[in-house]
């Protein structure tokens, strides 16, 4: 519909002055945030004309959740964005209570198109979630007239329009796809498949999963693509039960079904759940295809669940995790920084210790690292526990502890200068692989990733450390075998 687009102008407006006075020291390094204002989820993770996209759930106007635009950024090499002109605004009779997350698609004659939940209300004091299109040149969009494409009309039987959004589009073999995610009255997570000739016109085609109250209850921000010889179903699921192996942690989780896919018949094979991130803060991921047939992923580096407590010391609030590349290896869904991260490598330092006891290393210390430490294991059997210590100065310090008898890791970041009771401590399977445990822990600022053996498990972890804290503490209890190395990024 050819808005009135007054919505959409003071956004525009107001970001273009609040925004641009933000200093970039007020800001991660290459963790994207909102321009200004609020975000959650990633929405429209694209390449397209040349560049990659990402939009965002945005409010530019506080920093908590409110009427949810889309901000949006482009980048070239995923890690430095330029903040672009709010996308889209809740200025349509089908999106006035917000335009919820979704996804885009470059169509035949070149727009861009943008599949989103528009919210609206429902007539008797709720709301409904229904799909809404809109059609760009990658930075104006123009919503369509026919909005919403799919109504409640297209909702199979059970479904409820109450919980029906955050659709996936994509195009292939000549027909436009879309998953989106739906709660049925029996309270269970499902993914529904839709089909369309021009992404206006949808029909229902199937299920391709459903929760079975198995993990979590409602499955939000589907994405759905192949990876290698497998398909990949991801979901972010609410109300998780934690599991008694630490695969999955109560709460908001968020879970990759992996599988086969027969095209022709839509049928999707699950074969394996397992969790995608193991840290306190990581939700909604979206992933790309790259030019060079690598598929990134970048999530919300945060968490609903404590989301509403956390300090809001800036002009912006909430950011996405690095961009992380997916693969497989001994069938698990595995994630490594994105190559691109290596541009920023400066003053490497890489070393061999015989650690037993504490120790810091001259020039490895800060708060924009990229540390790997390798441990010997099977060489040092007497080694009772290695821990990590960083973000640390006298009073702070965050901890990675790891027991080879019980092959866990214990984050704690109790003393990360959070004055919240919320969780700070999180648990995950960590066995040597070929006698050796890697852990890489990327850092940026108030951001911490950490990728284990290479990738097999993670950890997005948000601090509150003040930036003077940046220390780096090896301690090993019993003599430890270890390889480090480690760039400071710039
Ligand atoms: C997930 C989510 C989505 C919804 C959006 C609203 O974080 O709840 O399901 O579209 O956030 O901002």
């Amino acid at each position: 519909m050819p808005c009135s687009a007054t919505k959409l102008e003071e956004a525009r407006i107001y970001e273009a002055r609040e925004g641009a006075a933000i200093p970039a020291e007020a800001r991660p390094l290459f963790h994207l945030t909102p321009y200004v204002g609020w975000m959650n989820d990633p929405n429209g993770f694209c390449f397209y004309q040349g560049a990659y996209h990402l939009f965002y759930q945005y409010y530019p106007y506080d920093t908590v959740w409110g009427p949810m635009h889309w901000g949006h950024a482009v980048s070239t090499d995923l890690l430095h964005w330029e903040h672009r002109p709010c996308a889209i605004a809740p200025d349509t009779d089908a999106d006035a209570k917000g335009c919820f997350s979704g996804t885009a698609t470059t169509a035949p004659d070149g727009r861009l198109l943008l599949l989103y939940t528009g919210v609206q209300d429902d007539g008797n004091g709720g709301v409904k979630q229904l799909q809404c299109l809109a059609a760009g040149d990658g930075t104006d969009f123009v919503k369509d007239a026919a909005n919403p494409v799919i109504g409640e009309d297209l909702l199979p039987d059970g479904g409820s329009c109450v919980d029906f959004r955050d659709p996936k589009i994509w195009y292939e073999d000549g027909c436009y796809h879309c998953v989106v995610s739906t709660r049925d009255a029996k309270d269970q997570g499902r993914i529904l498949l839709y089909e369309s000739p021009d992404a206006r016109h949808w029909t229902y085609r199937t299920t391709l999963d459903s929760c079975h109250w198995e993990y979590g209850k409602m499955w939000e921000c589907p994405d759905f693509f192949p990876l290698d010889d497998r398909q990949v179903l991801l979901v972010s699921p609410q109300e998780m039960e934690g599991s008694a192996d630490g695969e999955f942690h109560a709460g908001f989780g968020t879970v990759a079904l992996l599988g086969h896919y027969d095209k022709a018949q839509a049928r999707f094979t699950r074969e394996q759940v397992q969790t995608l991130d193991y840290g306190t803060e990581f939700y909604a991921p979206q992933t790309v295809l790259t030019p060079d047939g690598r598929r990134i992923l970048i999530a919300w580096m945060e968490n609903w669940a404590t989301v509403n407590e956390a300090p809001r010391r800036h002009r912006w609030f909430g950011c996405m995790t690095m961009p992380r590349e997916l693969f497989l290896q001994n069938g698990r869904l595995c994630q490594r920084p994105a190559r691109e991260i290596e541009a920023l490598w400066q003053n490497t330092i890489s070393r061999r210790e015989r650690l037993n006891g504490t120790a810091a290393y001259e020039g490895i210390a800060g708060r924009h690292t990229d540390l790997t430490v390798t441990l010997d294991a099977a060489a040092c059997p007497d080694c009772r526990r290695f821990t990590l210590r960083f973000a640390a100065d006298e009073r702070h310090a965050t901890e990675l502890c790891w027991t080879p008898a019980c092959s866990e890791l214990l984050l704690d970041r109790n003393r990360s200068g959070s004055r919240r009771d919320i969780p700070h401590i999180r648990r995950v399977p960590a066995a040597p692989q070929d006698g050796k445990l890697t852990l890489r822990l990327v850092l940026d600022g108030e951001c911490a990733e950490l990728f284990i053996n290479g990738g097999e498990r993670t950890m997005a972890i948000r601090l509150e450390t003040p930036a003077e804290a940046k220390g780096i503490i090896f301690t090993a209890e019993g003599p430890l075998q270890m390889e480090i190395t480690h760039h400071q990024l710039g």
